[in-house]
């Protein structure tokens, strides 16, 4: 499973690239906003900024929600970049941009799909993702991770090369599970990446052999 890391903060993604298992990098408008990047320029340049920090693919998502919008937005961002992949909301003008982006070889990531049948639509125009977001459906008592594993039924029947990135993960348990369900992808935030690390048995047990180490070469 490969790991993106959802954030515009760069020093979480230098500390998540340091770590060596990054595999890319997802944005969205919130998420840039957060960092109080704004200003079509500002934009842009952290985008660069992101892609010249990771070895992977970066997602840039359109403001635009209508069709020619969204190809003249989608068809700049991915000129600044060529690990830039253009972020497309799943409507109707969407739709038809990803079919368009694909057959001029750009890729993409079908953002905002919360139902097995917007993971088809977006399979059958040729996504190069789709990002089902996990943390909220369950924000609205719905499993989540069983959409995961609707997707993952249904592409693997018809054999779609869409990649399923399993969005809005918010801690690393859906991080396990997502490798359980067979996500191809997970983006979540940096503190659910380094739960990954802990167990309170490797503390314990890094301390004694440490101490045991010391007391014979004290
Ligand atoms: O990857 C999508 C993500 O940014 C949304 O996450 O936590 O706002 O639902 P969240």
């Amino acid at each position: 499973m490969k790991f993106f890391i959802d954030t515009a903060n760069l020093e979480q993604i230098k500390e998540a690239q340091a770590l060596g298992i990054l595999d890319g990098v997802t944005t969205n408008p919130s998420l840039m906003a957060k960092e109080g990047i704004s200003g079509n320029d500002n934009v842009m340049n952290h985008y660069k900024t992101i892609c010249e920090i990771v070895d992977g693919d970066v997602s840039a998502e359109v403001i635009a929600t209508d069709y020619q919008g969204m190809i003249e937005e989608g068809e700049y961002l991915a000129s600044l970049h060529p690990q830039i992949v253009v972020k497309i909301p799943m409507i109707k003008d969407g739709i038809k941009a990803i079919k368009y982006f694909s057959s001029k070889g750009i890729k993409t990531n079908c953002t905002l799909v919360f139902s097995s049948g917007q993971a088809l639509l977006a399979a059958k125009a040729g996504a190069t993702y789709v990002s089902p977001f996990i943390g909220r459906l369950d924000d609205i008592s719905t499993e989540g991770m069983r959409l995961i594993e609707d997707i993952r039924l249904i592409y693997d029947n018809y054999a779609y090369d869409t990649q399923i990135l399993a969005a809005s993960v918010r801690h690393t348990m859906h991080i396990i599970q997502c490798a359980e369900v067979g996500a191809d992808v997970m983006t979540g935030p940096l503190s659910a990446i380094l739960g990954l690390l802990k167990h309170p048995l490797t503390d314990n047990g890094l301390a004694q052999f440490l101490a045991d180490h010391a007391k014979v070469n004290s």
